[in-house]
């Protein structure tokens, strides 16, 4: 019988072991450790490394679980089990020290998220979460915040930086948010803004042209910290759908119409 806190806690571990590699290389990048694997799409000796101690270590705790990761130190396979991986969320905030940036480790079950554990390198916060379990950070209880007013609220998005076919759809969002909202907030890794929102620091995130591992631990943190997670149409394809909105549930469907009405 397969414990899902046990292994949440054997995660916890191991992203803690592989958090110590990463910030142990902080401020060592040169620009010949940098690749260019797209457009302003980087990636480092440090992303490959920490993929791989991630792999040889989530291996051991469940050898019948395949993996989705992003560097693809291992390859990509379907499977019950399932652990959807980011080595180090926010590449262009480590390169360029700007201390935003951390690991995602997701596990899926068929075709939920029943774990998830993201690490923020620079303020050592651990946010995890198990299905049906609550959302924590360093041992805390997290929920989302209870805003109720758009007006009081502040947002978290991901600019565009290489997929611009829907730019103008978003400025559109951007504009009306930027008008409606206190502010809002690009911090450079999408699975730190699901858990910025999951414990309330924000009240909502949105982004789109993302993969399933920017988003697999982050929305299972926030939806268990009390949040909303839709794709842009309403829906609840987030994974694979490359479009997300996770919001706490007082204003989350306000930005969805807001977000329906311009992405068409
Ligand atoms: C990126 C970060 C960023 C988001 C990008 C992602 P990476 O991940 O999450 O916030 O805007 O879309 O690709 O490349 O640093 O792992
Ligand atoms: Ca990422
Ligand atoms: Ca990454």
């Amino acid at each position: 019988m397969i414990n899902l806190i046990d292994i949440q806690e054997q995660t916890i571990s191991v992203v803690e072991s592989t958090a110590i590699f990463i910030q142990s290389e902080i401020g060592k990048i040169h620009q010949k450790d940098i690749e260019t694997k797209s457009l302003n799409s980087l990636v480092t000796y440090v992303d490959k490394e920490s993929e791989k101690l991630l792999v040889q270590q989530l291996q051991q705790i469940l050898p019948q679980a395949t993996f989705l990761t992003e560097e693809n130190t291992i390859e990509s396979k379907q499977g019950e089990w399932q652990w959807i991986i980011d080595p180090l969320d926010g590449t262009t905030n480590f390169i360029h020290q700007v201390p935003v940036f951390g690991i995602s480790v997701g596990l899926k079950h068929n075709d939920e998220i029943v774990v998830g554990v993201v690490y923020e390198l620079n303020r050592n916060e651990c946010f995890y979460a198990v299905k049906d379990n609550g959302a924590y950070m360093n041992g805390n209880e997290i929920s989302v915040s209870s805003t109720s007013q758009l007006s009081d609220s502040l947002i978290a998005t991901g600019f565009p930086y290489y997929d611009f076919d829907l730019l103008d759809q978003y400025i559109k969002v951007f504009q009306k948010l930027m008008t409606r909202t206190r502010g809002i907030r690009r911090l450079g890794s999408a699975a730190i803004d699901l858990c910025f929102t999951a414990c309330g620091r924000f009240d909502a995130f949105f982004e789109y042209s993302l993969s399933p591992w920017d988003v697999a631990a982050g929305a299972l943190i926030l939806r268990e910290a009390g949040g909303k997670i839709y794709d842009f149409n309403g829906g609840n394809n987030w994974l694979y759908g490359r479009q997300i909105l996770g919001s706490n549930p007082q204003i989350s469907a306000e930005i969805l119409k807001l977000i329906k009405e311009n992405f068409v």
